[in-house]
């Protein structure tokens, strides 16, 4: 990596310092950064899972299909959704300054993100939109923490129980899909997802830094014909 990461912008949160940089990379590509209560969230460097998210997610919702996105980011799930031509995406981000940050175009995918007709962006927790009542979407994502086993936000760890995994599941349309983004497999989430439905685990192999690292999406179906309760 060359030079040092400057800083777009910082504001403080209920849940800590929230910080977006940008960097420029020894391609000369420039890198943002996002930085969540002194940890690395993620950065735009390495994007092949985050990708890949939106990808399952596009193909279970469908054209003009309705989905659910727990985890702005830097956007790159949303905007792969959007290019899919999802219907409406609806997208719960728990830390309001990125929210508006993203209204104001701080990069150029925010932008395009947040501007979008098909977007209804909410500050608030997907633990909320998932109890919320109201009609079933297609798909519904979760990326908002480094997985179960690897927590930024403590009371996240809720979203990985099995109440709320079954309210997301109650949440799909029958056919529908729940993925949810992890860094690594994690064998007691994947078996809670199993409880629910039928359920696998995909498994995107990147390099990072000289690391091969094996991201996880955990995934359970919604069976068809199994009307919202
Ligand atoms: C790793 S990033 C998501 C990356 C995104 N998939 C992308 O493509 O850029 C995780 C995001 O989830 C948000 N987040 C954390 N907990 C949340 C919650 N309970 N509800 C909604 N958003 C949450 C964080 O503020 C952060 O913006």
């Amino acid at each position: 990596m060359t030079g040092l990461p400057r800083t777009l912008a910082r504001a403080r949160t209920p849940q800590g310092e929230l910080a977006l940089r940008e960097r420029v990379a020894d391609d000369g590509a420039t890198v943002h950064e996002l930085i969540v209560n002194g940890a690395f969230a993620m950065d735009s460097a390495e994007v092949a899972s985050e990708l890949a998210l939106g990808d399952t997610l596009a193909q279970a919702a469908g054209p003009d299909g309705r989905v659910l996105l727990g985890g702005l980011g830097l956007g790159f799930t949303a905007d792969r959704l959007l290019r899919h031509g999802v219907g409406e995406l609806v997208i719960a981000e728990l830390a309001e300054p990125l929210v508006a940050w993203a209204h104001a175009g701080i990069t150029d995918r925010l932008g395009r993100v947040a501007a979008d007709p098909r977007v209804r962006l909410i500050a608030g927790d997907i633990a909320e939109e998932l109890t919320a009542g109201g009609p079933g979407f297609g798909a519904i994502g979760l990326d908002v923490d480094n997985g179960p086993d690897f927590l930024i936000h403590e009371p996240n760890a809720a979203l990985y129980g099995a109440p709320l995994l079954r309210a997301a599941y109650q949440r799909l349309v029958p056919g529908g899909l729940l993925a949810i983004w992890s860094e690594r497999a994690s064998p007691a989430l994947a078996e809670r997802l199993a409880a629910l439905g039928r359920a696998d685990t995909v498994i995107v192999p990147v390099h990072r830094d000289g690391h091969a690292i094996d991201y996880a999406i955990h995934r359970v179906r919604r069976a068809a014909g199994h009307p919202a309760e």
